[in-house]
């Protein structure tokens, strides 16, 4: 029996994990290594008001008006509250966040700027803020030893009392597979936290690792948790346009620090979208260079920021300078080619403040969670502070509990049963399939939406989950086939939500529906 059972060790999983273990027994799962995260690839940073010509009502306020008067407020305004707070945790921890010394000699964090803020608040470790993040909690974590780390274990679902007939509809652990050892277990817990991150690898082109398979929310849903918002899946406007190299983002820092978007024949466009232009929320810059590419037929528009010199590209952007000159692309001296991909799913799993999913025992944190921060459209930055604060909360939550409830629990729970399964002699239908799901989710469920296209794309996603539904009944699981699973699951959860909501709002555009309606409602789905 385990304390608690913390699924996913990007920020949300390693922040809890630290905030929990010197009074719990921990253990920490990843279906890769600890470092193989979303949280990793983050560039810009984490916001927070830290500024002196900053305010908390501020930073709501442009929360508020990203989210396209889909958030809630008052979550809102608890986020944002505890951020300085968190950031000051985080320093604790070892975090070396870039610092600058002003012309007294005077040294301070430095705070850069990004879509959707009205004062420069995003505190940020040069343009690799996610790998430093995860270093350093990583670090924290190997040496703790109340902490166990299992690498390489992919949850395949959670173990609840009414999944094994039991009175109680308690989440009672997971059934994970162990994939060196090719062998499934059952974890038991009294608490079982999702921190499994998002779902960008429904689309064909992402800013996200191969993790982001929407693992937690498809879990949780089986679970018989509600889900929230997943029509409104982000399109970062900046990644890098290369036939060959896999999306690599640039960061909107970029454009905060002064960068440019400029159509193929080198005029700027943005003013033409919107007053903020490139500095705009993301839904509008990622619908006006979709709408730009479509008009001209171009397969990027540009990114330019060889204004600035050199030294200052080379020290604010290292780690984004080297990786494009690794592609032949020059940003001191040429505009590099840039375009759309999926970035963040902004909805989830429905939880609270502390992460309390529809199940007891069972938490959600992070990107997999919908706690009302996001609303219709993320603002910049406002995930990895949204991951910090849910760690923190939940651990409260969880550790006032860990005293005080003695959840009731079976002496062992029933072994994974492989009694009707044989090994696949078709793998081929997982590598189709996933590529199948992946291309029209591209095409009919992407920046700019239809009825019909949207309808065309559940009869995919209807077809795609009685294939694998089928596939899963009769072959013994493999990594590929839970992670496709999950995605499938999760693709129709998007398609549906999508489809419920008739209006555009956001990061929702559907041109059946072109305008907003005047009342905001989310978008529940009950499993
Ligand atoms: P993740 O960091 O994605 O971690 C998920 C973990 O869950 C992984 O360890 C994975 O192995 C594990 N997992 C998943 N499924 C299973 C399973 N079935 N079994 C076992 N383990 C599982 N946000 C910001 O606020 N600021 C930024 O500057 C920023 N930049 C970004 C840049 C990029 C390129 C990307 C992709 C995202 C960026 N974001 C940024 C968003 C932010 O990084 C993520 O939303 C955030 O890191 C999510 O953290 P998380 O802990 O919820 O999940
Ligand atoms: C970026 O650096 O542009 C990513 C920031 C984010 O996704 O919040």
């Amino acid at each position: 029996m385990k304390d608690i059972l913390i699924i996913g060790s990007g920020a949300a999983g390693l922040s809890l994990a630290l905030e929990l273990a010197d009074h719990a027994k921990v253990t920490i799962l990843s279906k890769n290594t600890l470092d193989c995260c979303n949280t990793k690839y983050a560039q810009g940073g984490i916001s927070a008001v830290l500024g002196a010509d900053d305010s908390l009502d501020s930073h709501v306020e442009d929360t508020i008006i990203a989210g396209a008067g889909l958030c809630n407020k008052e979550t809102v305004e608890f986020i944002v509250s505890q951020g300085p707070e968190r950031i000051a945790w985080l320093i604790e921890q070892g975090m070396p966040f870039t610092q600058v010394s002003d012309k007294k000699g005077n040294i301070d964090y430095h705070l850069t700027r990004e879509g959707g803020h009205s004062h420069r608040r995003v505190i940020h470790a040069a343009d690799a803020t996610g790998k430093a993040i995860i270093s350093t909690l990583t670090a924290k974590v190997k040496a703790h030893p109340n902490i166990q780390i299992l690498e390489y274990h992919i949850i395949i679902d959670l173990i609840t009392g009414t999944k094994i007939g039991l009175s109680t509809s308690r989440c009672l652990g997971a059934y994970v597979l162990d994939l060196p050892n090719n062998e499934i277990k059952a974890l038991q817990a009294n608490f079982v936290v999702l921190a499994t991150g998002g779902a960008g690898k429904a689309y064909l082109y992402t800013s996200n690792p191969d993790i982001a398979t929407g693992d937690g929310i498809a879990m949780a849903w089986r679970a018989g948790c509600r889900v929230e918002n997943m029509e409104f899946i982000q399109f970062h406007p900046t990644c890098l346009y290369h036939p060959k190299a896999k999306s690599f983002l640039i960061s909107e820092a970029v454009r905060g620090e002064g960068g440019k978007l400029l159509l193929p024949d080198g005029n700027p466009f943005m003013q033409n979208f919107d007053s903020r232009g490139e500095l705009a929320p993301r839904d509008i810059v990622a619908r006006a260079i979709d709408h730009e590419m479509k008009r001209l037929g171009c397969d990027y528009v540009l990114l330019d920021i060889s204004h600035k010199s050199e030294r200052f590209i080379v020290e604010h952007f290292p780690n984004i300078y080297h990786r494009c000159m690794s592609l032949g692309y020059d940003m001191v001296n040429q505009p590099i080619p840039v375009v759309p991909a999926a970035h963040y799913t902004c909805g989830g799993v429905v939880t609270n403040k502390q992460g309390h999913t529809d199940v007891e025992g069972l938490y959600a944190i992070g990107e997999v969670a919908s706690t009302g921060l996001h609303g219709a459209n993320r603002m910049a930055s406002n995930s990895l502070l949204e991951c910090l604060v849910l760690a923190h909360t939940a651990s409260v939550d969880i550790l006032a509990k860990l005293n005080t409830v003695s959840p009731s629990q079976p002496s062992k729970l029933p072994s994974w049963d492989e009694s009707r399964v044989t090994n696949s002699d078709e793998e081929v239908v997982v590598s189709h399939n996933w590529d199948e799901l992946r291309r029209f989710m591209w095409d009919y469920v992407g920046i700019v939406r239809t009825s019909k296209r949207l309808q065309r794309a559940k009869s995919r996603v209807d077809l795609l989950q009685n294939e694998i539904y089928e596939y899963y009944s009769h072959f013994r699981v493999s990594n590929d086939l839970i992670e496709l699973r999950n995605l499938t699951l999760v693709a129709d959860l998007i398609i549906r939500s999508a489809q419920q909501r008739h209006e555009s709002r956001g990061l929702h555009y559907n041109l059946d529906y072109p305008s907003k309606k005047p009342v905001a409602q989310n978008t529940i789905l009950t499993p």
